[in-house]
């Protein structure tokens, strides 16, 4: 389908819309969480990304609240911090984000970092298994619409699907011209799994390429616009975030134009350009 505005959505494997692109709130402090996010909605977002771990999620449900638009016109994503993995835990975690959110439901919840065998050894695979089955649990009973996870590489998600019921509906990588993540986009896609791209411009660092700069310049747009773009053009969801009304407006105004396969291929081709890069099986939180 062609995309036409931040509003059209993309189809989950269960049917369900989600919004093309999704407003970021990492790192929004919660003073200034519930202004940035009534002013996204107004801007035009209709998708939301917050987690636990953010701290914000009490400022992003009055920033929604504010808004004055109808719950169930908009889409909200949180996640699960990884200190509350586990089955019981899982589900008191959600109740929890239900509430701080003050909404009755998530329309999708995802497991934020792969437990890993660094820190967890052979009980790794045993511990993600028993947070999906929570996962499950909360989507059969409707209090999270859609469900899945983030930093999942395909080894994890073998891994855990080995032994799940319900296949998981999105995978939110860190992706972002020069982190392209290609062979994990490939596999998700393959498998009908969303991917969408978290830190898009990779936390700001990759928007001062020249490259980049100059393949905006021949379409009159920055940088961003074609960081946003670039993903879209591969079918993989982006979550920017900006606390600036100008910026968050920029953010989404990329439906006017198209790169060609051959700017496609070059921003493909970049490397090394900043964000983080973290590899899941590394981390130690
Ligand atoms: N699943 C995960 O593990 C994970 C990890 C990180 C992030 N995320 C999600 O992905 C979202 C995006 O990632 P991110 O926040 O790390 O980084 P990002 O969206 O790649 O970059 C945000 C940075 O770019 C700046 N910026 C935004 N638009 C701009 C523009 N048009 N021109 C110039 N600068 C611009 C922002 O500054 P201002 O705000 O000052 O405009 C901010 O410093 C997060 O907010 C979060 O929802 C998920």
């Amino acid at each position: 389908m062609r995309l036409t505005s931040c509003t059209d959505a993309f189809t989950l494997s269960n049917g369900n819309a989600i919004p093309c692109i999704g407003y970021g709130t990492f790192e929004t402090p919660a003073d200034e969480a519930r202004k940035a996010v009534r002013e996204a909605l107004e801007a035009g977002y209709r998708h939301i990304d917050t987690a636990a771990i953010y701290g914000n999620q009490e400022a992003v449900g009055a920033g929604i609240r504010d808004s004055g638009i109808p719950r169930e016109q908009l889409f909200v994503t949180s996640k699960l911090w990884n200190t509350e993995r586990g089955y019981d835990k899982t589900l008191k975690a959600c109740e929890q984000t239900l509430n701080e959110l003050g909404t009755d439901y998530l329309d999708l919840y995802l497991i934020h970092w792969p437990a890993n065998r660094k820190q967890f050894g052979d009980r790794a695979q045993e511990l993600n298994a028993e947070t999906w089955r929570a996962f499950e649990e909360l989507y059969k009973s409707g209090r999270v619409k859609a469900i899945g996870l983030s930093n999942f590489l395909p080894h994890h998600i073998e891994a855990l699907v080995s032994s799940a019921a319900v296949m998981p509906m999105v995978d939110q990588l860190e992706v972002h011209p020069g982190w392209p993540q290609a062979a994990a986009v490939r596999y998700c896609q393959e498998h009908r799994i969303q991917v969408e791209a978290w830190g898009p411009f990779g936390h700001r660092e990759v928007l001062d390429n020249q490259t980049l700069v100059s393949i905006g310049r021949k379409y009159g747009k920055s940088s961003a616009q074609v960081c946003v773009r670039w993903a879209l053009q591969h079918n993989v969801l982006p979550l920017p975030k900006s606390v600036h009304a100008d910026r968050m407006r920029a953010n989404i105004d990329v439906f006017d134009f198209e790169l060609t396969d051959e700017d496609m291929h070059v921003i493909d081709g970049l490397r090394d350009l900043g964000g983080s890069c973290s590899d899941p099986d590394a981390v130690d939180f």
